[in-house]
């Protein structure tokens, strides 16, 4: 058994080792999975940057979603069996050939699913489908606004608003992925360094105009959101990428231009205009609500069964380039999403 630790914070080359990883026998309530593949998602950046509170010290194995076959249970386990093939979140420990987690986040796949697909299921279409069936509740015929659409949870969110028969927006850092969104099913999509966003929609639509935003990158994008949002409106806030740039080294000026950056809202704002500001974290839903983390789960390999959603894969990893791959996503480079296979 082996695993790629996070021993160091800072750049990608020198911050993990392969090592030999001891397992314990599962839990009660886990699985043991031998993986044939581990997925990246933007988290691991900011744990391997430092940023990420809920990182364990390291060394550590990060890491949240994996696919393979089970090979152990414990023994509260029932509908889950030893050879089964499965997706799986896993809370770190991913970037592993072996790995033990809770049965909440295992779900039983088909044999022929690719591995990639299988992967962007388990975190990123959890994520999006959680925050827009159960945070946002979205509608047909609202006018919705997806930051960083071009992204893993992006793509994933693109596609259920689209099948929900919603109109819209998407962020994107570049042209080419103003192309992938486009074909994507984002209706009006806007180059985010080209053009301001709130400028975009304010101009075409007024402010007030929006009735779900989708914001992964924090700060001054959410105080601008919020403006855009429409009476009943709601903004869902799942990440804070805008903490991350180029550099390798942790920094506290980034952090509290970020925190300023969000400026301050009070509570009758959001009462006077009938609007919520809702947080998202996966790890909070798996730990406090288990069972709402396993529907969602199997609700997305489900849609993926029926052909109503397309995860796309943007590019595939030997384990062994870690770290090119850890910068593909830091650097903005990716779309959807990024797997690792042993
Ligand atoms: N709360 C939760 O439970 C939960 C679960 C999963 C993911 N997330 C969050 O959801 C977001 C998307 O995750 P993902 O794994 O699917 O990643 P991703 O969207 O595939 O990649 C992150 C994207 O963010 C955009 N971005 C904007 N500002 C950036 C900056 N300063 N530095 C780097 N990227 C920047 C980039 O797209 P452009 O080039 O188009 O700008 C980049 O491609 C992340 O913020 C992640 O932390 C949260």
């Amino acid at each position: 058994m082996k695993a790629y630790y996070l021993i160091k914070n800072g750049k990608s080359e020198t911050a993990f080792e392969l090592k030999d990883l001891h397992l314990n026998e599962p839990e009660d309530d886990e699985v043991t999975i031998e993986t044939e593949a581990f997925g990246l998602n933007f988290a691991d950046v900011t744990a391997r940057l430092g940023y990420y509170k809920a990182c364990p010290p390291l060394p550590a194995v990060i890491g949240y979603d994996v696919v393979g076959k089970i090979i152990k249970k414990g023994g509260n386990v029932k509908d889950l069996k030893i050879g089964q093939r499965v997706t799986a979140l896993t809370r770190f420990g991913g970037y592993a050939t072996h790995v033990n987690t809770n049965q909440s986040g295992v779900v039983p796949i088909k044999e022929d699913t690719d591995a990639g697909v299988a992967l962007a299921l388990a975190t990123q279409y959890s994520t999006a489908y959680y925050a827009a069936e159960y945070s946002m509740n979205l509608q047909k015929g609202e006018y919705v606004l997806i930051q960083a659409a071009a992204g893993g949870v992006g793509t994933a969110l693109t596609q259920l608003a689209k099948r929900k028969g919603c109109i819209i927006y998407g962020t994107a850092g570049n042209e080419g992925k103003i192309e992938y969104i486009k074909n994507n099913g984002v209706d009006f999509p806007v180059n985010y360094r080209k053009q301001d966003f709130y400028e975009y929609i304010k101009a075409q639509r007024g402010e007030k105009s929006i009735d779900a935003i989708f914001d992964s990158i924090g700060g001054n994008y959410v105080k601008k959101g919020l403006k855009l949002l429409a009476p009943g409106g709601r903004l869902a806030m799942y990440g804070a990428a805008q903490i991350v740039g180029d550099s390798n080294k942790k920094s506290l000026f980034r952090q509290l231009k970020v925190l300023f950056g969000f400026g301050k809202y009070s509570p009758t704002q959001f009462f006077g205009n009938s609007q919520a500001l809702i947080g998202v974290n996966m790890l909070q839903i798996g730990d406090y609500k288990p069972y709402i983390l396993k529907k969602c789960m199997t609700d997305v390999v489900d849609l993926y069964n029926k052909g109503e959603i397309k995860p796309v894969i943007g590019k595939i990893f030997d384990a062994s380039e870690l770290a090119e791959a850890h910068y593909f996503l830091q650097k903005r480079k990716s779309t959807g999403k990024l797997v690792c296979k042993w």
